[in-house]
């Protein structure tokens, strides 16, 4: 990971020029659009503040990027500038951040981890449906039991089943037999075919799932699988504080990556990126899409360019030096908290690579659990967890404030 920051000045210069390249509709003459810039009355598209605000210049002058632009083919060229950043982008995440090979990734920016993660699901069940009429009911996920809930809900949507695998209490990994006897099971009840969904990290642990045991375990019978990284929240933070991951397109069983810019990189809610091998959007192609010019792949539909800039904006405003340093500051002061459990003798599950750590909620007063906003495993039943996710608004003192508390409440 090598790349360079830029300064504000060179930020906005690029995404000026992008803009201008883009068709616009105050200038150009756009008559066939179902869109506009957004309303005058509510969005002052001449305020000063606009001309140093890339992203919210942006958001006004209101470019679609709906499709996918990575497949070299030509996608609506009215909004052609913006649309180059977001490859630029792509490419920075997929060949920088994820170690794919240059050029042979595609991908775009999707609302979130959910889309992108039915993203995948809807093309490998395409995929397994096409190359080998695959039924739905044939194709399984395979997932542990603290996987986001976005995988069952993609699950329902496609009508595919799924197969959630047990996880040890303390390390909250996988167990291997209890995965071979749920996979076996899964074979008995006619699934021939599994969607492999690995977390990087888990929602509420911080958890990371191994890719080895399962992936193995599936080659040896000879199952078709494929491997998709749930990297909704560790996207932004694993591959910077844990430079040896193989959680990446280096490893070729990973196929696909989720990854959250409204986590981690503290862009804007609706900010999150699809990323895959090339050679698979073309299993979603919805040919229906005839006025879209290049067809559409995604799930949303019209999005937002601005999007797209912000992402962009914020991994190019930091650099790759700027923004490893960023997430190693959290990784220390996550460390400075887990230090300070463990001289209460409190217990708690944590990724050393990861922000989180999640404590055993019987050790927590619920008035501090409350007062702190941390949150629980659930909140149907009595909880059993309560979790900290060490932000970059969790500063020093707050933990410093949260530990004084615990301490005077347990003597
Ligand atoms: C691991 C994981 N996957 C998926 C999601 C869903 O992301 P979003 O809420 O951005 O759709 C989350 C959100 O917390 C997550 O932590």
């Amino acid at each position: 990971m090598n790349w360079n920051a830029l300064t504000r000045s060179e930020i906005l210069k690029r995404v000026d020029d992008a803009l201008a390249k883009n068709q616009n509709y105050h200038n150009n003459p756009i008559l066939g659009i179902p869109g506009t810039y957004l309303d005058q009355e509510e969005f002052y598209k001449d305020a000063e503040f606009l001309k140093k605000a890339p992203f919210l210049k942006t958001l006004i002058a209101n470019p679609n990027h709906i499709g996918c632009h990575t497949l070299g083919h030509d996608s609506s060229p009215i909004f052609n500038g913006t649309q180059e950043i977001e490859r630029e982008l792509i490419t920075l995440c997929a060949e920088q951040i994820f170690k794919g090979r240059k050029g042979q990734q595609d991908g775009y920016v999707a609302t979130g981890g959910t889309e992108a993660n039915l993203e995948a699901m809807w093309i490998y069940r395409n995929y397994f449906r096409k190359e080998y009429e695959a039924k739905p009911e044939q194709v399984g996920v395979i997932f542990s039991e603290d996987t986001h809930y976005s995988i069952a809900k993609g699950c329902d949507l496609l009508q595919i089943k799924p197969i959630m695998l047990p996880v040890d209490d303390e390390s909250r990994q996988i167990q291997e037999d209890t995965f071979r006897e749920k996979v076996s099971q899964a074979r008995k009840n006619g699934i021939k075919y599994f969607i492999v969904i690995i977390n990087l990290s888990t929602t509420m642990f911080g958890s990371v799932d191994q890719i080895e045991p399962i992936a193995s375990f599936l080659e040896e019978k000879e199952f078709p699988f494929k491997i998709h990284l749930d990297a909704a929240f560790g996207g932004f933070i694993y591959p910077f504080t844990n430079p040896k991951s193989k959680h990446n397109f280096s490893n070729p069983r990973v196929s696909s990556i989720s990854i959250d810019a409204h986590k981690m990189l503290q862009a804007p809610y609706g900010t999150g990126l699809f990323l895959i091998r090339k050679g698979f959007m073309h299993y979603v192609t919805t040919d229906e899409a005839q006025y879209v010019p290049g067809l559409d792949y995604t799930i949303c539909g019209s999005r937002s360019g601005a999007n797209a800039i912000v992402i962009w904006m914020l991994l190019m405003s930091y650099g790759a030096i700027g923004w490893k340093n960023k997430m190693n500051e959290l990784i220390q002061r996550t460390d400075y908290l887990c230090e300070k459990l463990d001289k209460l003798g409190l217990r708690y599950f944590r990724n050393p690579h990861i922000n989180i750590v999640t404590i055993r909620a019987n050790q927590i007063p619920d008035a501090i659990a409350r007062k702190y906003e941390l949150v629980a495993d659930t909140y149907e039943h009595r909880p059993s967890w309560w979790k900290i996710v060490v932000m970059d608004h969790v500063k020093m003192e707050l933990l410093v404030q949260f530990i004084e508390e615990l301490e005077a409440e347990m003597v």
